[in-house]
C-alpha cells in the first residue's frame, strides 16, 4: 500500500485506522492505572491525536465492577479514543469488545504487550505471543464483535529467542485488524535494556496496514527522525510525556512544520501540576486523587532546582489543601526568584 503523503503545511500524513482519521499521528501509550479519563483528557489538548485507555480485563468487564467501567468511561474526553483489552478466551474477549464498544469505544485495542506476571500467569498479555494460533483467534473474535477498528499493541515476542511479532502481524493484517503498535521489546525484557527500532522498521516493511512505532521516545526531534528512518505511521510516547506534555506539543509543532517552543519554565510547569492536582480531586475525590497525584508530582518536579527538598516535603503533606499550599507556595517563591534576577 502506498504510504499517505503528507497535505501542504505538514511535515507528515495523518495516521488513518480504518475511517478514523488520526491527526497529529501522535498517541499516548496506554499506562494502567496512570492514562484515566481524567489524565487522557488534560494532555490530549497538547498534540495527542489519539488515546488509549489503561488496559482492562475482559473477563473483569463480564462483572461490570464500578472500578473496571470506570477505566472505560469516555465522558468528558476529546474523540477518538481506544479502550484496550486483555485476556487470553476469544470468546469472553468478544464479549468485552462488544461492552467496550456500547460504552464509547471508537477503537477498540487488544494488549499482547503487558508482561507483569499477574497478566502473564493467565496467558494474558505478552503470554499470547507463546500461543500465535491463539493470538489470531483472539483477533478474528474480537474483528467479528465489533463495527469500529481493531487494533493489537505487541512486544517484539515472549523472549530474545521467540521473536513472533512479524508472524503475528501478518496474520492481524489477515483476520482484518487494522493497525498495529509494536513495543520494541521482549516480554522478558520487561523495561530493560532500549527499544529496537530497527525491529520496528522490520515491521513496517511486513506489513500493509499503518504501524505505530513505540519505545524510549523522550525527545521531539529523535522521534520525528525514528518516524521518517522506521517509515511508520504514527509514533506512541508514554512514560516521557508524564509530568512533560510540552514534549508532545514540540513534537507536534514538527509535524506541523513549526519551530517547537520551548519548554515553560517551571512557574508554568507547577501551575499546570496545580491544575491536574485540582482536575483529579474534583473528579476522583480527594482519598484516591492525593495518593495518585503523588507520583505525578515527582514526575513534574523532575529535572527543576531544589526538587528534591520539594519532592520530599509534598510526601510528607496529607491533605489536598496542604499540597495545594506548598505548590503556591512554592510557585510564588520562583517568580520572586525570577523577579529579582531580572532586575539584578
Ligand atoms: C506504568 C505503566 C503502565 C503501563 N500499562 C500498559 C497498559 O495498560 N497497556 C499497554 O499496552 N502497555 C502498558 N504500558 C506500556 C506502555 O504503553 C509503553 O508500551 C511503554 O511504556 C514503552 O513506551 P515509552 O518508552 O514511551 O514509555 C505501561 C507502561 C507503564 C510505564
Amino acid at each position: 500500500m502506498p504510504h499517505p503523503q503528507p497535505v501542504a503545511g505538514r511535515a507528515v500524513a495523518p495516521l488513518s485506522i480504518g475511517p478514523i482519521e488520526v491527526w497529529p499521528p501522535i498517541v499516548l501509550a496506554p499506562m494502567s492505572g496512570v492514562t484515566n479519563r481524567t489524565l487522557r483528557a488534560l494532555y490530549k489538548p497538547f498534540g495527542f491525536g489519539l488515546t488509549v485507555t489503561e488496559f482492562v480485563s475482559s473477563n473483569a468487564l463480564q462483572y461490570g465492577a464500578k472500578r473496571t467501567m470506570e477505566m472505560i468511561d469516555q465522558h468528558g474526553v476529546e474523540r477518538p479514543v481506544s479502550t484496550q483489552l486483555w485476556g487470553n478466551d476469544p470468546a469472553i474477549m468478544a464479549l468485552a469488545a462488544k461492552v467496550v464498544r456500547e460504552c464509547g469505544a471508537d477503537i477498540v485495542d487488544i494488549n499482547f504487550g503487558c508482561p507483569a506476571p499477574k497478566v502473564t500467569k493467565t496467558e494474558g498479555g505478552s503470554a499470547c505471543l507463546r500461543d500465535i494460533a491463539r493470538c489470531e483467534a483472539i483477533m478474528k473474535a474480537v474483528v467479528a464483535a465489533v463495527d469500529c477498528p481493531v487494533t493489537m499493541k505487541m512486544r517484539l515476542g515472549w523472549t530474545e529467542s521467540e521473536q513472533v511479532f512479524v508472524e503475528v502481524a501478518k496474520r492481524a493484517q489477515a483476520v482484518g485488524v487494522q493497525a498495529l503498535t509494536l513495543h520494541a521489546r521482549t516480554a522478558k525484557q520487561f523495561y530493560k535494556g532500549s527499544a529496537d527500532w530497527s525491529k520496528i522498521a522490520e515491521l513496517k516493511r511486513a506489513v500493509d496496514i499503518p504501524v505505530i512505532g513505540n519505545g524510549d521516545l523522550t525527545d521531539p526531534y529523535d522521534a520525528i527522525h525514528r518516524l521518517r528512518e522506521s517509515g511508520v505511521d504514527a509514533l506512541m510516547l508514554g512514560r516521557a510525556t508524564l509530568g512533560n506534555p510540552w514534549l508532545v506539543s514540540r513534537l507536534r509543532a514538527l509535524m506541523e512544520n513549526r519551530e517547537p517552543a520551548a519548554t515553560p519554565a517551571a512557574p508554568d510547569r507547577l501551575r499546570f501540576a496545580v491544575h491536574h492536582y485540582r482536575t483529579m480531586v474534583e473528579e476522583w475525590g480527594e482519598p484516591r486523587a492525593v495518593p495518585q497525584m503523588r507520583k505525578h508530582l515527582g514526575y513534574y518536579l523532575k529535572g527543576f532546582a531544589g526538587a528534591g527538598a520539594l519532592r520530599e516535603r509534598l510526601m510528607r503533606t496529607e491533605t489536598a489543601a496542604q499540597t495545594l499550599d506548598l505548590l503556591e507556595q512554592t510557585i510564588a517563591q520562583l517568580e520572586l526568584h525570577a523577579s529579582e534576577l531580572a532586575v539584578a
